[in-house]
């Protein structure tokens, strides 16, 4: 959450660029968003509310300064509300040093009670302010690297930290937990940012920086330190295979919809693994002493329904929690376990934390993520990329259905079958490609049309469309802000039935197996009681009032039924007004706990 951009080169447009840069990390928050920016003897702050748009900024007095630097940040709340004092880049009453943070110090209490003591004045409610306040502190008795260095020391909690101060041309940088990645372009530019689409119209070649590493970015180098040994780091420049256009819009209105219609390619992708790799975590799995994957939101409901794959094709018994829960099964683990992390981002706090509780019991970890040189893909044994490429819209389209295809592959090659598994994938990718056309779309725009003003929406499904009726209620819920709940379908009878009124819409996830007749009894005990059936199934069957056709594709059910779903999602997102790519209160990358 918040995303962070620094800038240190030649270039005068420094303020240009980090603002450019931050319009790229509006999807980790839009909240507010701030740049500040040196000039020859002093450094300037612009903070606003609300979403960074069309910005533009008029800068001054930078004409006659050696090296360009800059810093941004476009911030999804915590600590404070949503106003322009609590917006980043936060400084202090002297305005030494000036800092752009992303994570939450969570002792940052007990440090600002000694601040204010010795006589700091505060100006936002903000956990960050206290580490600008502490380096400046710091800086009463030593240089602007050994005080941030030490007031880092002091500091609690996760955190990814750009600091500049007005006495030297350059950039320090910190992370523990919140992702930072250092982007090295022509001439001495640099670029560090949160996630690499900020800056891939400058560079493809990166650095990774480490959790308890700093750098210095300035005009002779850009040096890494461990932050524990203080001694020197040496980095690889590494050159990332993502393109600009992949990161970009293109020819459609958002990313939402973008990263729904790249599900046609993104599918291909991740079935054509290393079938080597794919057998190594099968592997894994059968030797394990209990295995859990573990992700969150969507994520989460990507476990749940893999859960129920490695069942029926493997007769494998996985667990599945939630990153925020699994700390709660900690009692289990051995070093014979083995923990799968599933993630997008690969930078989700509530995930990281389970891994770092699963390592240090001395389990096994596998992650499978869509971003390859993410925390999580560092910290694992085993990596399987989804090669999704940059999901940018917060809704998660292309990657859940990339990890559904992966787990698949993982399920059956479990079950000395992944020849088959593949198969039935590649047919199903193949269908998909058919399947998402302009009809296909106008179809469901209309369904959109009639279902607008509901008040509440439900979903069923049984078995692996359990958990995909689960999360087509996250994508409804998120981005067109009506209540949506998804449930088991035979445990509507057992309460939740009593929600249905007449025309309430239930969408009904059928899947491709033993279990449809039974969820199309779940049905007809909605409509005796006035519900509105949607069938999201391969065949049109006499209960729905409107049907969503999808292909039969066998155990790949779950994969091809949520899409629609992700239509539906984003159509209603249009028809009542919400922005698809950026919902309320959300934001891409979860890095708070
Ligand atoms: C919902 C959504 C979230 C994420 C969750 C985990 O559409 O995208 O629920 O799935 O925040 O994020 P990752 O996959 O990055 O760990």
């Amino acid at each position: 959450m918040c995303g962070i951009f620094g800038y240190f080169g030649p270039k005068k447009n420094a303020t240009e660029i980090v603002i450019d840069g931050l319009k790229k990390l509006e999807y980790r928050g839009y909240d507010s968003w701030g740049v500040a920016y040196k000039t020859k003897d002093d450094i300037k702050i612009h903070r606003q509310i609300g979403k960074i748009g069309e910005a533009h900024l008029v800068v001054e007095d930078v004409e006659d300064i050696e090296e360009s630097i800059a810093i941004g940040h476009s911030r999804w709340a915590t600590h404070g509300g949503v106003t322009q004092a609590n917006a980043h880049p936060h400084t202090t009453e002297n305005r030494e040093i000036v800092l752009a943070h992303n994570g939450i110090i969570e002792n940052y209490l007990e440090l600002k009670e000694v601040l204010v003591q010795k006589g700091h004045i505060f100006t936002s409610e903000t956990d960050s302010e206290v580490l600008a306040h502490l380096i400046e502190e710091e800086m009463k008795n030593d240089n602007f690297l050994s005080a941030t260095k030490k007031a880092l020391h002091q500091v609690e909690g996760r955190y990814a930290a750009l600091v500049i101060s007005k006495k030297e041309n350059k950039i320090i940088a910190s992370r523990r937990g919140s992702p930072l990645i250092i982007g090295i372009g022509e001439d001495g530019e640099r670029f560090i940012a949160s996630d690499i689409p900020a800056f891939l119209k400058h560079t493809k070649k990166v650095q990774y920086l480490d959790d308890n590493e700093l750098v210095v970015i300035d005009a002779q180098a850009t040096t890494f330190y461990n932050l524990e040994t203080d001694e020197k780091v040496e980095k690889r420049i590494i050159e990332i295979e993502w393109t600009e256009e992949s990161a970009e819009k293109g020819d459609f209105k958002h990313f939402m919809l973008k990263e729904i219609m790249e599900q046609k390619e993104t599918l291909y992708r991740a079935i054509n693994q290393d079938a080597g790799l794919i057998e190594q975590v099968a592997d894994a799995i059968k030797n394990a002493f209990g295995t859990y994957l573990i992700g969150c939101g969507t994520a989460g409901k990507v476990c749940m329904t893999a859960e129920y794959m490695f069942s029926s094709i493997a007769k494998k018994h996985v667990n599945t929690a939630f990153g925020s829960e699994f700390p709660n099964y900690h009692h289990f683990l051995t070093n014979k376990s083995l923990v799968i992390a599933v993630s997008q981002s690969g930078e989700t706090a509530d995930t990281l934390e389970a891994l770092e509780i699963a390592k240090a019991k001395g389990a096994k970890i596998i992650s499978i993520v869509n971003v390859e040189t993410s925390t999580m893909a560092r910290m694992s044994d085993i990596v399987i990329p989804i090669k999704a490429g940059p999901e940018k819209a917060v809704a998660s389209t292309k990657a859940t259905t990339s990890q559904l295809a992966i787990l698949m592959l993982v399920a059956y090659a479990a079950a000395d079958r992944l020849y088959e598994g593949k198969e039935i994938l590649v047919s199903a990718a193949g269908q998909i490609n058919d399947m998402l056309n302009p009809r296909y779309e106008e179809h469901i725009q209309q369904l959109a049309e009639k279902i607008q003003h509901a008040e509440s929406m439900y979903i069923i499904g049984r078995a692996s469309n359990y958990p995909m009726a689960l999360e087509s209620a996250i994508k409804l819920q998120e981005v067109s802000y009506i209540h949506a709940e998804g449930f088991a379908g035979g445990e509507l009878k057992h309460g939740p039935i009593a929600l249905i009124s007449q025309g309430t819409p239930c969408i009904v996830l059928v899947g491709a197996d033993e279990t449809r007749k039974a969820i199309l009894s779940n049905a007809m005990e909605i409509r005796a009681r006035g519900g509105y059936i949607i069938g999201v199934s391969p065949q049109k069957e006499e209960v729905f009032d409107y049907w969503i056709r999808v292909p039969d594709c066998e155990t790949a059910s779950p994969i091809v039924n949520i899409i629609p779903v992700q239509i539906l999602a984003y159509q209603l997102a249009l028809l009542r007004k919400n922005d698809p790519d950026m919902p309320r209160n959300l934001a891409k990358s979860v890095t708070v706990k």
